[in-house]
């Protein structure tokens, strides 16, 4: 079969990873311990190895409570979901998860989509049209980016968390059309969080709604775990909130916060919504279950998962490893070529450590990095690791 450049240079560059013997994705789990935090894998079988690529925030995954929220959610319901929520499979466990997260972010309603990246598709491409103009991020996630193009709108891209590019789109852009800027609360590239305090002001000033992916903050960051918005105090100018429970609610769905006019309308009419089926009940009954969890013990878990992702990047910044702007619990090691960059996660795995190599296009071209996501069931020796692993790969991989 025949494809165009580009996509050949995708399959070029698989193919010569996997002769080079440096071919860095798809670890096969085996076997997992009691956190996600250390698991074996088919590569080599040795145990553990520790997980620095898990988003698992809070260290809540193997929680026997969230196990049996999804068990007892099987029970009642079955494994499959049965259907679209409209009709059929929307059960009184997804009406229950609908009203904790709308309480939760303290908006009038929530609407559940089966992943967090048709949520970010969905909304976009319901609230946006031909007439209006979505800016977002350069380092947005790539479904905002999807769900924006999808819309039929004009898209911007400012350069990443540059309030004053963004001032100068929005100053550029009038018209009788809406206008709709859009990021990541704590960006997944770089691990920073989006300058909210300033955008909100922007979109104030020029009338232009906002919306907030809080896919890597939702438990995470903020009061109660809200979030970056209200980590950041802003939390009542945002419009939409975007979220997923893949990642520290350890499940798996999507989710929108809004007014119930825009959930009402998304229920009805958007296409991510309606054309597929919603998350299966064991995911929602383990979702829910994770909630609690969060309500009892989400203070403490925030605090660790602070004090721990704060070491992390003083370790690794005095082991003279350079690492992005992060300033959360997402810690970025920027390397530049995609071949060092498999080289460089390959022999971290080998060596016991997994880590998440990220290429593009989900980070610019010459972009390349390592994502480690902290949790909270880390300890400081696993610290200790990554930080020692990562500095001698760095040292012996050539750029
Ligand atoms: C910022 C951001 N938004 C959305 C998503 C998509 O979430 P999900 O994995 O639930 O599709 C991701 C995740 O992978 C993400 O990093």
């Amino acid at each position: 079969m025949d494809f165009s450049p580009a996509l050949n240079s995708v399959l070029d560059t698989v193919e010569r990873w996997r002769k080079a013997d440096c071919y860095p994705l798809f670890p096969v789990v085996t076997e997992a311990g009691p956190t996600r935090a250390r698991v074996r894998t088919a590569d080599g079988g040795q145990w553990p190895v520790t997980v620095f690529a898990s988003a698992d925030y809070l260290g809540l995954s193997g929680l026997p409570c969230v196990g049996r929220g999804a068990a007892a959610a099987v029970e009642r319901f079955g494994t499959g979901a049965y259907g679209a929520q409209s009709v059929g499979g929307f059960t009184t466990l997804h009406e229950s998860l609908e009203a904790v997260v709308a309480d939760y972010f303290g908006r009038p309603a929530a609407l559940l989509f089966p992943t967090g990246m048709q949520a970010n598709i969905g909304v976009l491409a319901t609230l946006a049209g031909p007439r209006d103009t979505v800016l977002v991020d350069s380092l947005d996630h790539g479904s905002i980016v999807m769900g924006a193009r999808l819309s039929g709108a004009r898209v911007l891209t400012f350069r990443h968390n540059d309030p004053g590019h963004l001032a100068e789109l929005l100053r550029g852009t009038g018209g009788p059309g809406r206008r709709i800027v859009v990021v990541d609360g704590l960006f997944s590239a770089d691990g920073d969080l989006a300058a909210l305090r300033e955008i909100t002001e922007l979109t104030t000033e020029h009338g232009a709604l906002v919306v907030v992916d809080e896919a890597h903050s939702a438990g995470a960051l903020g009061e109660r775990g809200r979030g970056a918005a209200d980590h950041l105090g802003v939390l009542d100018r945002v419009d939409v909130i975007t979220g997923t429970f893949s990642k520290a609610l350890v499940s798996t769905g999507g989710f929108v916060c809004a007014d119930e006019r825009l959930v009402d309308l998304l229920r009805h009419s958007a296409g991510a919504y309606l054309m597929t089926l919603g998350p299966p009940p064991a995911a929602v009954g383990a979702t829910l279950a994770a909630f609690a969890v969060l309500r009892e013990e989400g203070d403490e878990r925030r605090a660790r998962l602070a004090r721990t992702a704060r070491s992390l990047r003083e370790r690794l910044t005095a082991a003279g490893v350079g690492i992005a702007a992060s300033t959360a619990h997402v810690v970025t090691v920027p390397i530049g070529p995609v071949d060092r960059t498999a080289r460089i996660a390959r022999r971290l795995i080998a060596h016991g450590l997994m880590v998440a190599p990220l290429f593009p296009p989900a980070v610019p071209i010459g972009g390349a990095r390592l994502r480690l996501g902290v949790t909270a069931a880390h300890t400081p020796e696993d610290v200790d690791l990554a930080v020692r692993l990562i500095a001698d790969a760095l040292a012996e991989e050539p750029a």
